[in-house]
């Protein structure tokens, strides 16, 4: 009697600690099929994909966001040709940022001068919708992230690729293989369109890049650079674009890499928030209309999304925050940078730069 007393009494026990989601809950391998709070680790399978010897991860899904974004990321050794025949996608606008390493991007719209940029760690490129563009990878330890609006497009890889699964989480597979430029057959171009790949075989990626970039009157590395005209593909090398200081909660640069402006009815924005350490205040707590995503660029983010504990995340960790769910986030480093996208035009990011300043520097002041 005694005995099955204790016994229910200990089940139910632990019944109440099931119910407080743990960090073991939080933390995924695999973006799930709807939207809940996870943080995955840099280089988990994540539905990845090989198509040759690029490796595809898919972070945040259609299915993950209810379709607001999808965040991937694209390792690759140094290739000697294009890692993507130049195509147009006509519903989906493509952000190219470097993780690390060197790739060209290449882009075209509206019969305007072909753009070319020589892409190194912390380079942003955008690709608004309807803009012919390619890529070529050209370092051993080179990684991409992307953003594309809206969510979804990763069906594109799952029909490209080979599914991938790794015991070691190798970065990408270590392997010789020969690229193939070869040009898809009709039907496989027409099975393209279906994902929003439009094939534009007569597109010839200029080779005059001069100091990282064609034509060489642009600004690359050397001044600054605005975000782009609504409807124009644009570059913005790392801490040569917009930043503004925000002093609310310890001091946060963000340099935003797409507005609402840009956006336009894609709905979304983007940026990299840098955060100095953590002070005695609690963070402020948000509850946004979209879902949001944090990727750790340097340094280690604590971060608290509804009723699950901190979690702690270094380089390359992503985030996962599902609409209206509240979150807070803070560094307990010196110095801490994230790649921030949320869907809709009030994020935190343009929460910070509308009660902030304009501020020329990527550092925070000294006091
Ligand atoms: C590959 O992975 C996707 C999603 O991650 C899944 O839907 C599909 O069934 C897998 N394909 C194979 C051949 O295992
Ligand atoms: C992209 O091009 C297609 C085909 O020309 C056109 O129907 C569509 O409206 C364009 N999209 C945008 C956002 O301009
Ligand atoms: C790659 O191509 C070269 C030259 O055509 C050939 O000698 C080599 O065997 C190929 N390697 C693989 C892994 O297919
Ligand atoms: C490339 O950069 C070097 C060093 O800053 C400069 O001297 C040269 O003029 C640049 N070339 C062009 C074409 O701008
Ligand atoms: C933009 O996105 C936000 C957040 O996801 C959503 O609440 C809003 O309805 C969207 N607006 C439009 C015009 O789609």
């Amino acid at each position: 009697m005694l005995s099955s007393a204790l016994f229910l009494l200990l089940s139910l026990g632990t019944g109440l600690v099931q119910s407080t989601p743990t960090l073991d809950d939080l933390y995924l391998e695999n973006a799930p099929s709807s939207p809940r709070p996870y943080v995955i680790p840099h280089y988990a399978n994540s539905h990845a994909v090989t198509i040759g010897s690029q490796l595809y991860r898919f972070t945040v899904t259609g299915p993950s966001s209810d379709y607001a974004f999808t965040l991937m990321s694209t390792n690759a050794p140094s290739s000697g040709s294009l890692g993507v025949l130049p195509h147009i996608h006509r519903e989906h606008y493509e952000n190219f940022f470097t993780f690390k390493g060197r790739f060209q991007l290449w882009a075209e719209k509206d019969n305007k001068e072909q753009q070319a940029r020589l892409l190194t760690q912390g380079d942003y490129g955008s690709v608004v919708r309807n803009t012919t563009h390619t890529f070529q990878i050209l370092d051993p330890d080179t990684e991409m992230v992307g953003v594309i609006v809206p969510g979804g497009f990763e069906d594109l890889f799952y029909f490209l690729g080979t599914n991938y699964t790794s015991g070691t989480d190798t970065p990408y597979v270590p392997k010789t293989t020969n690229s193939s430029s070869a040009v898809p057959d009709s039907s496989t171009m027409a099975k393209l369109r279906t994902y929003d790949v439009y094939a534009q075989t007569d597109f010839e990626p200029r080779r005059d890049i001069v100091n990282g970039t064609a034509p060489s009157t642009e600004a690359w590395h050397t001044e600054s650079n605005e975000l782009g005209e609504v409807g124009e593909p644009y570059f913005v090398a790392n801490g040569y674009g917009p930043k503004y200081l925000s002093s609310k909660y310890g001091y946060q640069v963000i340099q935003p890499l797409v507005t609402p402006k840009q956006a336009q009815d894609t709905n979304y924005t983007m940026s990299t928030i840098s955060l100095s350490r953590q002070t005695k205040n609690s963070p402020p707590s948000y509850t946004l209309k979209g879902a949001a995503a944090f990727e750790v660029l340097e340094g280690v983010l604590s971060i608290q999304i509804g009723d699950y504990p901190v979690a702690t995340l270094f380089t390359g960790d992503v985030a996962f925050v599902p609409a209206k769910t509240a979150f807070t986030y803070y560094s307990t480093v010196a110095f801490t940078k994230a790649l921030y996208v949320s869907s809709g035009t009030d994020g935190v990011d343009q929460q910070l730069i509308a009660d902030g300043k304009s501020w020329d520097f990527v550092t925070f002041p000294k006091y």
